[in-house]
């Protein structure tokens, strides 16, 4: 299960770039830095060179996270986000047996590279955020061949007339609907439905109590006290049942797609996993639209 882009593409001996703090923009910051502290401790698990020369480049203050570095929670957020991103390639590289010419469209994409880990030398890639994610993004990445960032708001969706899914499309939403409505997540999804029959969308989502406990801070941050209304799935059959043209598969985010047995990865984080797919209903679903 291990990948390694070889940093390929990342900008060095530039300038920093600054990542403004409490901003909806800031959330890219703890996946890409989990991710470089997973490569850290888990090398045998995972490897993600690029994370830490994207977290080198930023002008971000980083000592709140690094104090953390050594706690067993904090280490295990790290294994959180490298389990994310293995679940979705894991499914972006099953739907590119079938389509192999997709278009992999990382819906939020912050400073993630999920894409380029998936090319297949024939997809083409597309990454969307705020103008000012794909800002930093374009000064830190340099867009390769068959790759575009499309600069949008995901609730505006004149993004969706950029995206030609005629040889297939997978979208990818990691980390990201979290901060959205449960109604405009509903309506994005049948958008794309009724747009891409063929295609797919993959995304990850928490429960109730995942959403309250694991993400206080996050929200609080951000002035939102109250997750009523928020986008959490406790029960994906019965939730996320919007359509008969939607066909959703879902798996544990933590231990659905592997089982986390790797030298320096102990029983209590794979117990906490366990209760994060069990209790927490961390989950990873899959939506074909047909
Ligand atoms: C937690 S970060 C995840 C980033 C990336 N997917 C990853 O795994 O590293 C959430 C990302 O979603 C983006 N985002 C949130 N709401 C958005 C919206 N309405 N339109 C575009 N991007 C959005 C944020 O700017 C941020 O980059």
């Amino acid at each position: 299960m291990k990948w390694d882009i070889l940093s390929k593409g990342v900008r060095i001996d530039m300038k920093k770039v600054r990542i403004e703090k409490n901003t909806v923009q800031e959330t890219l910051i703890v996946p890409l830095y989990g991710r470089k502290m997973c490569s850290e401790k888990f090398p045998e698990l995972y490897t993600d060179s690029f994370a830490k020369k994207l977290c080198d480049n930023l002008d971000y203050d980083f000592s709140e996270l690094e104090k953390k570095n050594n706690s067993f929670l904090y280490e295990f957020g790290s294994l959180e986000a490298a389990m994310r991103q293995l679940d979705m390639i894991w499914e972006i590289k099953e739907y590119l047996k079938k389509y192999p010419k997709a278009v992999l469209v990382n819906l939020g994409c912050g400073l993630d590279e999920t894409g380029k880990a998936c090319d297949n030398g024939l997809c083409r890639i597309v990454n969307v955020d705020f103008p000012d994610v794909i800002e930093v993004r374009k000064e830190l990445i340099i867009e390769q061949d068959r790759e575009q960032n499309i600069a949008c708001d995901l609730k505006d969706y004149s993004w969706m007339d950029r995206i030609d899914g005629t040889n297939g499309v997978i979208f990818f939403a990691a980390g990201v609907f979290h901060y959205f409505k449960r109604d405009e997540v509903k309506t994005l999804v049948l958008e794309l439905a009724k747009r891409y029959k063929g295609g797919c969308l993959v995304f990850d989502s928490v429960g109730k109590l995942g959403l309250k406990l694991m993400m206080s801070k996050t929200l609080k941050n951000m002035g939102i006290s109250d997750v009523e209304g928020l986008f959490y799935i406790n029960n994906p059959i019965r939730e996320l049942n919007w359509s008969k043209k939607v066909k959703v598969t879902s798996k544990g985010y933590m231990l659905g797609y592997y089982d986390l047995k790797s030298p320096n990865i102990g029983f209590s984080h794979r117990f906490l996993a366990m209760i994060g797919d069990r209790m927490m209903k961390m989950a990873i679903h899959r939506m074909d639209f047909e």
